[in-house]
């Protein structure tokens, strides 16, 4: 797909339901007594992987159209066993909570995923479920991974890496245990696990560093409206603070603040951010988010605040790349674990239409310079979030950017591009339909 430069990008629009969210809504209701109604969910190949998978387990899920749903939950013990390995595709969070849920269920459950999933490490999460009770296998690390489901014991946890994924791995195993599980964190993660299953009736105990759960009798939900996605939103803000004169609203976004680290970074940097109308969306803290251009200055990131940003870092090195000064992002490993090594492909990637960007062993460090990147070829290699960086990179650059492995955006927003063309009509170039 070629993307062409953009001399402005103005307009107000909406972003899908929340990713993360999305998948809790389905597994947690899964677990309830009841039907679930979910309004606003967030639907792509990753959340539509969930669906499968909690059907695959005997829980009814009825799809009114493309962003409502009913699950019709089982209750805390009512899975079955599925006749075959479940399917997790793309979903590092629909395989790591759902190892969570089996392994408080009766029987065995092998999680099989895409090429790039099968490479992501998958011991941090079944460990703890072993000392648990449950039987976990690996592949030396990886998936597949097989469960055997057990009456499950409470433990007290500390995470060796700060990751949302784990963590409600755990609570969801917690909740089906005997007592209560404890989970302490290096640095908080996002909290939507523990904010849905307070609203579905768990005693939740909540500490800045750590969180409890209690073992639960029923848990029920009844409808969950879920927020527009920050993580989608975020593309298309870093474009507007990018691209000279834009101005850009998204309403109704995600504002949970552990997931908003790239808007103080950003503000940090100089950007001008405003948020009307604040309100809760769901339980979850969301508003109307207006990002203008503005001159932007280079800044520090440190591990305390990466959780916040984890999937945004991508982002936040593009834009660092037109800000004066030097930026740098140090705690930040965890990102050559995600669906590609983001450190290495945002250097080579950023690099190659010229960015001065190097990776360092836990981030980047960047030589902003207050100009369009020139532009040319970006490679996705099916990485979702680098393909919209890519296309971020194709408007603001001064050449345009000819995105390789554009579709890799249907993991999780699969109408990325029609919201791009709405900002930016006439820039984005389809190859011809073969
Ligand atoms: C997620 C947590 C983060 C994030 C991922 C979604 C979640 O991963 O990068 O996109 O839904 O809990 P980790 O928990 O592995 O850091």
């Amino acid at each position: 797909m070629r993307i062409d430069p953009v001399p402005v990008l103005e307009g107000h629009i909406a972003v899908p339901g929340d990713k993360p969210i999305s998948h809790r809504a389905v597994l947690v209701g899964s677990l309830c007594e009841g039907e679930t109604r979910i309004v606003g969910f967030g639907r792509s190949a990753d959340t539509e992987a969930t669906i499968e998978a909690v059907r695959a387990l005997g829980v009814g899920v009825e799809e009114h159209d493309v962003d409502t749903l009913t699950v019709h939950g089982v209750g805390l013990q009512g899975m079955s066993e599925p006749a075959g390995p479940i399917e997790c595709g793309n979903a590092g969070t629909l395989m790591r909570l759902l190892a969570g849920i089996v392994a408080g269920q009766q029987g065995r459950f092998e999680l099989v995923g895409d090429e790039s999933l099968s490479l992501r490490p998958m011991e941090r999460v079944a460990e703890p479920l072993r000392r648990m009770g449950a039987a976990v296998e690996t592949s030396d690390g990886h998936a597949p991974v097989v469960v055997e489901g057990a009456a499950l014991r409470a433990i007290d946890y500390e995470l060796p890496v700060a990751s949302a994924q784990v963590k409600s791995a755990i609570l969801l195993a917690g909740v089906q245990a005997a007592g209560k599980t404890t989970v302490v964190e290096p640095v908080p993660t996002r909290d939507h696990t523990e904010r849905l299953l307070e609203r579905a009736g768990a005693r939740v105990t909540r500490r800045p560093r750590s969180v409890t759960v209690e073992s639960a009798q029923r848990l029920e939900l009844g409808e969950v409206e879920i927020p527009g996605d920050f993580s989608a939103a975020a593309p298309l803000l870093v474009a507007a603070a990018i691209v000279p004169g834009s101005t850009l609203a998204v309403h109704r976004v995600g504002l949970n603040p552990r997931r908003t680290g790239l808007l103080a970074v950003l503000e940090r940097m100089g950007a001008r951010i405003a948020i009307y109308h604040r309100r809760l969306v769901g339980g979850e803290p969301a508003g109307d988010v207006e990002m203008r251009t503005s001159e932007l200055v280079g800044a520090t990131v440190l591990a305390a605040e990466v959780p916040s940003l984890i999937d945004e870092l991508p982002l936040l090195a593009l834009a660092a790349c037109h800000a004066r000064g030097e930026t740098v992002i140090r705690g930040a490993s965890e990102l050559r674990y995600k669906e590609s090594d983001r450190i290495e492909a945002v250097v080579e990637e950023l690099r190659r239409i010229g960015g001065h960007i190097r990776a360092t062993r836990d981030g980047f460090r960047i030589r902003g310079v207050p100009t369009r990147l020139r532009g040319g070829i970006v490679d996705s290699r099916g990485d979702h979030r680098l393909a919209m960086l890519g296309a971020v990179a194709g408007v603001s650059s001064s050449e345009g950017v000819d995105l390789r492995g554009a579709d890799a955006v249907d993991t999780s927003f699969p109408g990325f591009f029609e919201v791009l063309e709405q900002l930016a009509p006439d820039a984005l170039h389809y190859p011809p339909a073969t």
